[in-house]
């Protein structure tokens, strides 16, 4: 009994990518098999809201996801699977969290400073007609998570352009603050509260354990920030939840060497057919300076254990199409099951529904419970 809770989510934005699966999804497979977590798996259904502004596109994606989520091998028998749209109980929490949290806090977020430098970038592109600058200024982030953009002369330059023009003297406190705004007015208010919805998503059911990938591992410690200050407030109301990152595959290259991300085109789909791993490995970027496609390798030990892969590396030095070659067979034979299985399981809609039914009742048992107590700490109840 009292298992330690775990929780995690995924935006259904389309299909998942590799990325999403080594980077979290194995995970939650992987845990929920030990038997040692309470689980819950949710759709962010809300969080994709800020990218899917299309009733159709929304409820085909999120079904799917459900689909996806069961294909993987998450048994709903052992683990709650929800949406999150099912239980308002996250966006009524979110709303009493926004009351404690200061708005330069949250323009402390990484996924908010990505989008300042769109921002700012489109901002450039406009007034000096320069094309190309890409997250500019997302200096915060760790190298192997900014665009490679970001780390071009080029692109440092126009940040500094921006940057000189802001404080110039020419520039009054009110057009400065102006230009900021300007630079803001892409950046819809559910992108800048993204962290606290997380928050609510998380800290509603007591969560302990959180499997993510590394670039969220900011905003669990956003939801940790924010139970201190709930509970410092009102009193011990919340547990503190810890990020679980996997350090080999918490960054997980995309085709281009940056992370993978379906912003950058850089993916491989994790239900990919043969033909479209085929067409994402051949996009593979190879550093044609040295013997070893570094790029192709990153991916390559997702599939096989580097004890083998060390010796093929070694055989094929300098032979690029042969490394893809092995790539592609190593990346098919691991998706084929998982493909068919999805196969399989997309053929009955319903029974997926009926999942995410049961699923939104065990939440709301759990997650009213919670916002309950809630309520009566802040006195509204
Ligand atoms: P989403 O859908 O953007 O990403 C889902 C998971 O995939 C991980 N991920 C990666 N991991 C390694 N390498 C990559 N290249 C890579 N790309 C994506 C992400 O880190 C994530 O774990 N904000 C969450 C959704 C969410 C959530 C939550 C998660 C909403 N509420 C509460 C946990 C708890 C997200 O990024 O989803």
């Amino acid at each position: 009994m009292n298992k330690k809770i775990l929780l995690s989510g995924v935006k259904p934005t389309g299909r998942p990518h590799i990325g999403n699966y080594f980077g979290a999804m194995k995970q939650f497979v992987d845990l929920l098999n030990t038997g040692d977590y309470e689980c819950y798996f949710f759709l962010a259904d809300y969080h994709a809201l800020n990218l899917i502004q299309n009733a159709e596109e929304m409820r085909r994606h999120s079904l799917d996801l459900a689909i996806d989520y069961l294909a993987i091998g998450l048994d709903p028998k052992k683990a709650t699977i929800f949406k999150q749209s099912d239980v308002s109980a996250h966006t009524e929490l979110a709303w009493i969290f926004d009351t404690l949290v200061a708005v330069p806090y949250l323009m402390r977020a990484h996924a908010f400073k990505a989008s300042r430098d769109k921002g700012i970038e489109e901002y450039i592109k406009n007034k000096y007609g320069l094309l190309g600058y890409s997250g500019i200024s997302n200096k915060d982030l760790p190298d192997s998570e900014k665009p490679a953009i970001s780390r071009t002369p080029l692109a440092q330059k126009a940040l500094k352009e921006f940057n000189e023009k802001i404080n110039s003297p020419e520039y009054t406190a009110e057009s400065s603050f102006n230009l900021t705004l300007k630079v803001l007015e892409s950046i819809n208010v559910g992108t800048f509260n993204y962290p606290v919805l997380m928050a609510a998503d998380i800290l509603l059911y007591d969560t302990k354990v959180v499997p993510v990938g590394q670039d969220q591992k900011q905003h669990v410690e956003y939801a940790r920030d924010i139970a201190q200050k709930f509970n410092n407030a009102f009193g011990e109301t919340f547990k503190l939840p810890e990020p679980l990152i996997l350090g080999s595959t918490g960054i997980v290259p995309g085709t281009d060497g940056q992370k993978m991300s379906k912003s950058y085109n850089n993916t491989i789909p994790l239900f990919a057919t043969r033909s479209e791993i085929e067409k994402a490995v051949m996009s593979i970027v190879t550093d044609s300076s040295g013997e070893v496609p570094t790029n192709v390798y990153a991916i390559h030990r997702l599939f096989r254990p580097e004890s083998e892969l060390k010796p093929l590396y070694e055989a094929n030095k300098g032979k690029y199409k042969a490394l893809k070659e092995a790539l592609i067979d190593d990346i098919d034979a691991f998706i084929k099951p998982l493909r068919e299985r999805r196969a399989e399981l997309a053929q009955d809609e319903a029974k997926v529904r009926q999942i995410l039914a049961e699923g939104a009742t065990k939440a709301n048992t759990v997650a009213s419970a919670k916002l309950e107590e809630v309520k009566k700490k802040i006195g509204v109840l």
